[in-house]
């Protein structure tokens, strides 16, 4: 029996001390995060019923010079090379987003587009022409156009790679680095392995509100759904260790397999001991 209280009391210190220091350095890093905000309560909130038909007409006039929306097969009017030699950043495709932005935020975003995304260098100008009705109708049209049943890898095509690459997925920023690097003073690190190397909690709460993680960068927030956001970061972990459900998997069946060796050594060493005189 001396041996099961030998291995008794490993099992308790690992067990133990894994958890200690797991949940220890978990509180250390990430402790003092704050909660995303998916309402985005410091934003106005609105409620003007827009018409989706008008919407459409409004998007043409007033956005369509810089945004693409190919699911209704409107391009852009300026090219993705003009674009980013004005903005340095070339101006996302609409088609999607108004199912992955809260609509609250999106209609902030139109209004004030720096001021949502806390971001005062945002290259988006403010559409000053736009009434509160206008801004409510190209919201409506942008939420009827886009799919609802996006992928995780649609958010992170319309929402980030704008900026950021994804080399293990062969997915180049569509800004080169240069203009990257003149508007956000710094070439945006690549995503490819941020779902490893990052927790969730803490992904979560950086792509909610930049801002509130790291003050003063550049990144804005984006005013995403929880969904979405939720979608991306499995998207990103997925990709950063596409072996993990796999290898979680084989160390279950490892650990029944060792345990199932620790009985039969038990067994075979008190037979042996058995016929040996005391
Ligand atoms: C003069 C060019 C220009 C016009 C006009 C313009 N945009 Fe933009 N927009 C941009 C640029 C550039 C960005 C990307 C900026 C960035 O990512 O830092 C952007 C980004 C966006 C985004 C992404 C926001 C996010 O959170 O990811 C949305 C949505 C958007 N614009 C909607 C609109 C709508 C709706 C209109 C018309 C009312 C419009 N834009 C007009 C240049 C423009
Ligand atoms: C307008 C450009 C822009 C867009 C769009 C953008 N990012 Fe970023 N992102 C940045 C910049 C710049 C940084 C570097 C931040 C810093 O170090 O201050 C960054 C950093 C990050 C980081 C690293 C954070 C850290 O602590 O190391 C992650 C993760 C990230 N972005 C995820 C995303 C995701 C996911 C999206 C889309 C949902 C996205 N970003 C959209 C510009 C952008």
């Amino acid at each position: 029996m001396k041996e099961f209280k030998i291995l008794l009391i490993i099992a308790i210190l690992v067990i133990a001390g894994y958890y200690g220091i797991d949940i220890y350095a978990h509180h250390e890093m990430y402790g003092n995060l704050p909660k995303p905000d998916f309402h985005y309560l410091d934003l106005k909130d609105v409620n003007i019923k827009g018409d989706p038909v008008k919407g459409k007409e409004l998007f043409q006039s007033n956005c369509q010079s810089c945004h693409s929306l190919k699911a209704e097969g409107l391009n852009a009017m300026m090219d993705a090379e003009t674009a980013q030699n004005a903005f340095n950043v070339v101006p996302p495709d609409l088609s999607n987003l108004g199912a992955m932005l809260a609509p609250h935020f999106l209609f902030n975003f139109i209004k004030n587009p720096q001021n949502a995304t806390k971001n005062p260098k945002f290259a988006m100008p403010p559409m000053a022409q736009l009434t509160d009705q206008h801004i409510a109708d190209i919201v409506a049209y942008l939420q009827s156009v886009a799919r609802k049943n996006f992928t995780g890898k649609d958010v992170l095509t319309d929402a980030c790679t704008r900026c950021h690459s994804v080399k293990y997925q062969k997915i180049k920023a569509f800004t080169d680095e240069k203009h990257l690097k003149n508007y956000l003073g710094k070439v945006p690190p690549d995503l490819s392995l941020k779902g490893r190397s990052k927790d969730r909690e803490y992904l979560e709460t950086f792509i909610n509100n930049p801002q509130s993680v790291l003050p003063g960068t550049s990144m804005p927030r984006l005013g995403l759904t929880e969904e979405a956001t939720n979608k991306v970061i499995s998207y990103l972990e997925e990709i950063a260790d596409p072996h993990k459900q796999q290898r979680n998997k084989v160390g279950i069946w490892a650990l029944i397999y060792a345990f199932i060796g620790v009985v039969l050594t038990y067994a075979w060493k008190k037979k042996i001991w058995k016929t040996v005189d005391k």
